[in-house]
Formats: structure tokens, C-alpha cells, sequence
């Protein structure tokens, strides 16, 4: 068993500083084994260019993010957060995978929504996964509109997930239809760290819609948070209950697939 917690808070639009403090006083104070964070959790969400993204953006070792990694490595908890990334000239929407027992790794959103097509540069990390051996855990991370490609999460738990750590800035509601089905369909838990509150950015605005929620491998609500307001959230999974695909004695979602047929091609 481990407990799986999402932390579902409003970021300050630009603040790296105080975004960054409040995260880092989460992980010490979130009784979690592993904490995911909303996406672009250390800047807020709502660039429109690249001169703005590159004022926020950090390599892996830039000061922010640092100290996410270190308040990780020192309480001992597996940390998930979005961060706007800058590599050379290079700009992208990720997630930092980081804390005790990991190597951290960075996944650089592969789907991009709406203005972030104008100023980031597409994901090229592809999914994988990461294995926590202090938990018995396969941890795959996707990022909010990734959602909406059940390729995603297939990968992940193709790859072998039990859970799935989906940072996220939510703005449209049908995510709540399918969210719950990428979790079903794969057999995993997925846990969905959304933010609350608008940005304004020129003439147009983004709101986001909160509702933080935990799934259970049968896509059921474990926890969930409101539209509104700071929250966390923590669930007790057992990682192992995910890899038996089974269903009765003769369906294994996963045996049963049959990607010969599955050709774009007619
Ligand atoms: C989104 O991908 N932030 C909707």
C-alpha cells in the first residue's frame, strides 16, 4: 500500500517565488508517499508568447525547481509538478518527476493546447515510466490535455503504470467524462492535480475548474476536491491490484487487444 496525494492550489500568475514556496511547504506538510502538483505549477498557466514563457522558464537545475527536488529528496516523498522548462532555445510544458529512490526524470507535455502551440515547442520526451522500489510502484506521468488521446495513458500503462500522475491546468468539463475511462480502460489509478481561478491574457482568458480527483483502477472517485479553493487530497492504493488485467477467466484487457487490426488504414 502507499498514499497517493494531489495537491490542487491557485498559482500565483508569474510568482515563481511564492508558487515555489508553497509547494515546497506541500510536500513537507502533505502526509503522501507520492504528491502530484497541477501543471505549470511554479508559473501559472496563460502565455501567449515566448518572450513571456522564457521569463518564467528554467533548465532542470534553475533555482525553482531545485528547490522542489531537494524539499522531495529531503522528506522523502516522490514529487510529480509542472514547470515551464527552458533547454537552449527550447521551451516546454513539463512535469518533474523527482524525490527518494529516482533518478529525476522530465516529461515534456506531448498535446499541446490551444496558446500554448504559440509558445512552447512540442514534447520529444515521449511517456515512460519510472519504478519506485520503496513503494512496489510504476509511476507514469501525462499532462491535462493528453488526456483527450487515450493513446496516452495506454502507453503508460502499456509500459507497465499503476498509477498515473496527470498535472493539470483544466479549462473545458468534459475531462470529467473521460477521465475516469482512461483509468477503467487500462486498469490503473490516475490521479489528476487541477488548479482553480482565471488568467487574463490580452483580450482573452482562460478559467480553470478545480475538481482534483484520485481514480481507482475501476475509474470509481477515491477523493475529490471542489471547483474552488486550495486542496489536498490523499488516497491509500495498493499498486499491485492494477497489474492483473483480468476481468473474468477469459478477458484480459490487455491480452485481448489485438493491434493487427487496429491499422489507420482501411
Ligand atoms: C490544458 O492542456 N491545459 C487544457
Amino acid at each position: 500500500m502507499m498514499r497517493l496525494g494531489v495537491v490542487q492550489f491557485r498559482p500565483a500568475y508569474k510568482d515563481l517565488e511564492a508558487n515555489t514556496a508553497f509547494i515546497v511547504n506541500s510536500i513537507a506538510t502533505t502526509d503522501a508517499d507520492v504528491i502530484v502538483f497541477p501543471e505549470l505549477a511554479t508559473s501559472g498557466y496563460f502565455f501567449v508568447t515566448r518572450n513571456e514563457v522564457r521569463g518564467c522558464a528554467e533548465p532542470i537545475d534553475g533555482p525553482y525547481v531545485s528547490q522542489i527536488i531537494h524539499a522531495a529528496q529531503t522528506h522523502g516523498k516522490v514529487v510529480v509538478c509542472g514547470f515551464a522548462e527552458r533547454d537552449g532555445e527550447q521551451l516546454f510544458n513539463s512535469a518533474l518527476i523527482a524525490g527518494p529512490n529516482v533518478t529525476t526524470r522530465v516529461y515534456r507535455k506531448t498535446h499541446l493546447f490551444y496558446k500554448e502551440t504559440l509558445c512552447f515547442d512540442q514534447g520529444n520526451t515521449g511517456f515512460f515510466v519510472v519504478y519506485l522500489p520503496h513503494l512496489d510502484c510504476t509511476l507514469g506521468v501525462m499532462i491535462c490535455y493528453d488526456w483527450r488521446f487515450p493513446e496516452s495513458a495506454r502507453t503508460l500503462a502499456l509500459q507497465g503504470a499503476d498509477v498515473i500522475a496527470c498535472p493539470s491546468n483544466l479549462v473545458t468539463h468534459v475531462w470529467r467524462m473521460a477521465m475516469p475511462v482512461r483509468a477503467l480502460e487500462n486498469n490503473v489509478y490516475l490521479a489528476v492535480a487541477n488548479r482553480d481561478g482565471t488568467e487574463h491574457n490580452g483580450n482573452d482568458e482562460v478559467s480553470f475548474n478545480g475538481q482534483s480527483v484520485i481514480y481507482s483502477y475501476n475509474g470509481n472517485v477515491i477523493t475529490s476536491a471542489s471547483a474552488e479553493g486550495s486542496a489536498t487530497l490523499v488516497a491509500e492504493v495498493d499498486p499491485v491490484k492494477t497489474r492483473d488485467k483480468r476481468f473474468n477467466e477469459f478477458n484480459d484487457i490487455f491480452d485481448d487487444r489485438r493491434p493487427n487490426l487496429y491499422s489507420s488504414q482501411s
